[in-house]
């Protein structure tokens, strides 16, 4: 039972506590129910446990507004360098309203697609189709990016052309994209202020604005800075390059948990390449880590583009087109 022993003082079984002899069992259990009442009540006088009946309903035990799960301080490798949270910082009821958001088909015009639609957890968040399904059948003009770890990373866009300046102008296009969720307000179809009206009806959506800004008010700028939340909390640092870096001092060193050969391909993704007078490469490695840089592998912002700037089948260069075939 390791991490139950008790300190010799407490070995007696029994102690004396309000001149009775209480068994230590009790004793622990009435000085925890008095400690926790006492630490909700010095902590903040909004945070009593309330009772959220539609959320209940509508997410069951999934949700918990009086225990919120743990988005803004998880735990992190010692070896990071770039974090953009920044003023950003994740607050819990935010992410959680930013999560139930991703997660719900009535961001769509026809309640068909969320952003998980395109996004699956599964897949690091992303797709395995070339081009994602969106409403009535639209498709996207390009494959569907992986949601991982945006939050360590010195570039600030978005997009794979890098069109929204910032995460929190990125969450709403899609929702006004005529192809992905269909509030585009073009041909014939409503435009954003549609979705915030209808958002703002359901009744768990009343609770949980009430819960984050203390008023049932539904505006792009807090679905942006909730799904931003949320999407800055999606990290994940448990692969085997984590766990080999973990245990050496810098990213060019061999790591342990991995074979010669990947280590070897390690080398060659973060070597510089040696070239010759004509440009030819005549040695090094191959450079990837100058635009993908180790150990977060977020893109570097002046890394330009790597070809991929067109859209499917479209005119522009792009991966359907001969020449790059
Ligand atoms: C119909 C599929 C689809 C839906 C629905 C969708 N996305 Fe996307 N998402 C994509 C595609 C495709 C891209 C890349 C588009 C491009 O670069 O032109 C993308 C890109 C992104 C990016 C950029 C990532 C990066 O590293 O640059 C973010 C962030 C994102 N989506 C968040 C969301 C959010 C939030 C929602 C819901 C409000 C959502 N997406 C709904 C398909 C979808
Ligand atoms: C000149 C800059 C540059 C170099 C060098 C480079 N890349 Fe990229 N790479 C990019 C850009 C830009 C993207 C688009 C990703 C984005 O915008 O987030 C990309 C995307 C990728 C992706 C897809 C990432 C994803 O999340 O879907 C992979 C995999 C990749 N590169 C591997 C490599 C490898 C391996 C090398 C070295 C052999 C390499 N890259 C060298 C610029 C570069």
């Amino acid at each position: 039972m390791e991490g139950l022993n008790l300190h010799p003082a407490f070995s007696g079984i029994q102690i004396q506590y309000m001149n009775l002899k209480f068994p230590l069992a009790l004793a622990l259990i009435t000085s925890m129910l008095l400690f926790s009442r006492c630490a909700r009540k010095t902590d903040d006088p909004a945070a009593e446990i309330k009772t959220y009946e539609a959320v209940a309903a509508a997410f069951g035990s999934k949700i918990n507004l009086n225990s919120l799960a743990n988005y803004g301080n998880q735990a992190l490798p010692a070896y990071l360098r770039k974090d953009n949270a920044g003023p950003n910082a994740i607050n819990n009821g935010k992410a959680t309203l930013g999560r139930i958001l991703f997660y719900d088909k009535q961001l769509s015009l026809d309640n068909s697609i969320s952003c998980a639609s395109c996004h699956r957890q599964s897949f690091a968040f992303g797709d395995t189709a070339i081009a994602s399904r969106g409403v009535s059948g639209g498709l996207t003009g390009r494959h569907s990016m992986r949601l991982v770890n945006a939050r360590f990373a010195a570039e600030g866009k978005f997009f794979w052309d890098e069109r929204a300046a910032t995460l929190q102008m990125q969450t709403t296009m899609p929702i006004k994209d005529h192809a992905e969720m269909g509030y585009s307000g073009v041909n014939g179809r409503p435009g954003l202020d549609a979705l915030l009206s209808k958002l703002g009806a359901l009744p768990y959506y009343r609770e949980l604005f009430q819960f984050v800004y203390g008023n049932t008010d539904v505006t792009e700028f807090r679905l942006q800075e909730c799904l931003s939340q949320f999407i800055l909390s999606i990290q994940s640092f448990d692969a085997r390059y984590d766990a080999g870096r973990a245990q050496v001092a810098n990213d060019n060193a061999a790591f342990p948990n991995f074979t010669a050969q990947e280590n070897m391909g390690k080398n060659l993704f973060l070597t510089a390449p040696v070239f010759d007078g004509t440009g030819s490469r005549t040695g090094g490695g191959l450079g990837c880590n100058g635009c993908h840089n180790a150990p977060e592998f977020d893109i570097d912002p002046n890394s330009g583009n790597n070809g991929i700037i067109g859209v499917l089948n479209g005119s522009g260069i792009d991966v359907n087109n001969a020449h790059l075939r």
